[in-house]
C-alpha cells in the first residue's frame, strides 16, 4: 500500500476517470479500478496519453486489485450501485486507508431527475459508505461539487472549491494534498462526515444551474475563509462541527 498512490474505484466512468488525469498530470500514481481489469488498463492507457510526458505511472487493475494498491481510495461508482461495489472490495480494504466516498445519491438513481436528491437512511451517501468499510477504514467525502466536463478540460484550472468532510480532523488533512494537486481547487475543511448530506445536495443544485445557465461546469466557490481554509486541524471543537 502506498501513500503516494490513489486508486480510483469506477476510474473507467466519467467523474473517476476526470479526477484521475488531474492527478496524473499532476505527477501523482493512479491505479484506475474497475470491474472489469481490461477496461482498467484501456482507461488507464487513455489517461496516459491525454496526461502527456508529465504523467506518472497510470495503470489498471480489476477493483479488488486496485482497492489494495494505495493508502487513499476514491469511489466514484453511481448511487445504485455503491453498496454492491463496497461490499465487493471490503475484502481488500485495511485499517488506516481513506475511502473518499464522491457519491451522489441523485433521483436519477431510480429513473428520476438529476436536479433532485434521494432520501438516503443513513442521512447522505458518504454515512451509508461509512457503514460498508471494515473497521479502521476512515471514510471522507471530497470533490462532489466538481464536474467531470471541467475535469476533462485539461488547459483551464478548475474553478471550484471542494469541501472535504470526515470524522476525524486528521483524515481531512490527510487529503488536502490531493486536492490541491488538482490545479485550481481549493481544499475546505468541511467537518463531519454528517455534513456530506448539505455538500452531496449543492451537487444537485450545481446540475440545474448547468441546465439553466447552459453550462457544463457550474462550481462553488466560499467567500470569507482564512486564505488557505484548512479550518481548525485538530481541536476537539473542530472535530464536532
Ligand atoms: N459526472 C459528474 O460530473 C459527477 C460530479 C460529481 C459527482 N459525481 C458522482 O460520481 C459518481 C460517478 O459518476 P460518473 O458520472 O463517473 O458515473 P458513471 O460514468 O456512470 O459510472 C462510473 C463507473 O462506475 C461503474 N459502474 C457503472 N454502473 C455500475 C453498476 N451498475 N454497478 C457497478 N459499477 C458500475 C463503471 O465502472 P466499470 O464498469 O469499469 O466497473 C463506470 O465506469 C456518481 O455517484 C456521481 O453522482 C459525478
Amino acid at each position: 500500500m502506498d501513500a503516494n498512490t490513489v486508486a480510483v474505484i469506477g476510474g473507467t466512468g466519467d467523474q473517476g476517470m476526470g479526477l484521475a488525469l488531474r492527478w496524473a498530470v499532476a505527477g501523482r500514481r493512479v491505479v484506475v479500478g474497475s470491474r472489469d481489469a481490461a477496461r482498467a488498463a484501456a482507461a488507464a492507457q487513455a489517461i496516459c496519453e491525454r496526461a502527456g510526458a508529465s504523467a506518472a505511472a497510470v495503470s489498471g487493475r480489476g477493483n479488488l486489485e486496485a482497492a489494495a494498491s494505495a493508502q487513499v481510495v476514491v469511489l466514484t461508482v453511481p448511487f445504485a450501485a455503491q453498496i454492491g461495489i463496497l461490499q465487493a472490495i471490503a475484502a481488500s480494504l485495511r485499517a488506516g486507508q481513506i475511502l473518499v466516498d464522491v457519491t451522489v445519491p441523485l433521483e436519477a438513481a431510480v429513473g428520476g431527475a438529476a436536479t433532485r436528491m434521494l432520501g438516503v437512511w443513513a442521512g447522505s451517501a458518504a454515512e451509508q459508505a461509512a457503514g460498508h468499510v471494515p473497521a479502521g477504514v476512515e471514510v471522507a467525502a471530497a470533490f462532489h461539487n466538481v464536474s467531470a466536463y471541467a475535469l476533462g478540460q485539461l488547459a483551464h484550472p478548475i474553478d471550484c472549491d471542494v469541501l472535504v468532510c470526515a470524522d476525524r480532523s486528521e483524515t481531512r488533512a490527510a487529503l488536502r494534498p490531493w486536492v490541491e494537486a488538482i490545479r485550481g481547487c481549493r481544499y475546505v475543511d468541511g467537518g463531519r462526515l454528517e455534513n456530506a448530506r448539505t455538500v452531496e445536495a449543492l451537487t444537485a443544485l450545481l446540475i440545474g444551474l448547468n441546465v439553466r445557465h447552459r453550462v457544463r461546469a457550474a462550481g462553488i466557490r466560499f467567500t470569507g475563509l482564512p486564505a488557505r481554509s484548512g479550518g481548525a486541524t485538530s481541536s476537539r471543537r473542530a472535530d464536532k462541527q
